[in-house]
């Protein structure tokens, strides 16, 4: 790969990527708020959905969570906690490798599903099948790292990647040169999911956004209204205005509050 195309697909393209994924998930929640879920088809094969749906779901999320901590913690940290990055390596490998298979069952039996079934099929978008092959080909090719991970497990390549995603987000393009020798399945592996970003908008994908992890943060109590207390605030209220009739042009709320 010329250092042109190099500094094209890892220097410029994230920042593509990452403008249309923000802006375009923002234009969509303010322009096309009913078409932000994933269109249901849950009436039809039931329990392949269960399985599949749960599988790519808890496979998805730990995949992710990896990723991000993975990729996105200084490099400082791990040093100063003292974890090594033959470790990290070996516990990447695992933990992906685990959550990948699950992901990796799941997504085939949705797609199965959504291909095989007429009745799926016939209700399925472009964009619906079309999401579901690109994931499921970007696990293929992240199971697929692990065999050349394999071969390096002091984890230096992995420093690789770490360099290069904090680089770019720290927006510097020159970024890309720490990519520029990876083996060409990580290149692959990179690019689809920056393309995911990229299409994330238009898909299904944009239910993500709305994972209710903000619930994580309440506090863990409800206010509870019951119709009882309803009537007799509505009832105080009245008795409160028969007592003191209203004021020519004043409103009942105002006069109450004086
Ligand atoms: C822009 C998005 C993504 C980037 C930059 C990225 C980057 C990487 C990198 C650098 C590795 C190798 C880790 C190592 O062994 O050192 C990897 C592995 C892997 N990726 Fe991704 N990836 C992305 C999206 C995804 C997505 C969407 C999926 C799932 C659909 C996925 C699934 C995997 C799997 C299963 C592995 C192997 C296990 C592991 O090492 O965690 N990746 N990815």
């Amino acid at each position: 790969m010329s250092e042109f195309v190099n500094a094209a697909l890892f220097g410029w393209y994230p920042y593509l990527c990452l403008t249309v994924f923000l802006l375009g998930s923002l234009v969509r929640f303010d322009r096309e708020q009913y078409t932000w879920k994933t269109g249901s088809s849950q009436l039809l094969r039931k329990r392949q959905l269960r399985w599949g749906s749960n599988l790519f779901h808890v496979g998805i999320l730990v995949i992710f969570v990896g990723h991000f901590v993975g990729l996105l913690t200084p490099i400082w940290v791990f040093d100063a906690l003292g974890i090594s990055h033959g470790f990290k390596q070996g516990l990447a490998i695992v933990v992906g490798g685990i959550a990948g298979i699950a992901c990796f069952i799941g997504i085939t039996l949705l797609a199965h599903r959504r291909l095989f079934d007429t009745r799926i099929r016939a209700t399925s978008s472009f964009g619906d099948i079309a999401v579901l092959l690109l994931l499921w080909l970007q696990l293929t090719l992240g199971l697929s790292t692990i065999f050349v991970s394999l071969q390096h497990m002091d984890g230096h390549e992995m420093v690789k990647f770490m360099n290069w995603a904090q680089g770019i987000l720290t927006l510097q393009p020159s970024a890309a040169d720490y990519v520029a020798s990876v083996h060409p399945l990580f290149k692959a592996h990179l690019v689809l999911g920056m393309t995911i970003f990229l299409l994330f908008p238009f898909t299904r994908l944009v239910h993500v956004w709305s994972a209710p992890i903000w619930y994580l943060g309440r506090p863990g109590y409800q206010v509870v209204r019951t119709r009882f207390a309803e009537r007799r605030a509505h009832e105080a209220v009245a008795a409160l205005q028969r007592s003191t009739p209203l004021r020519a042009g004043a409103r009942p709320e105002h006069q109450l509050a004086e």
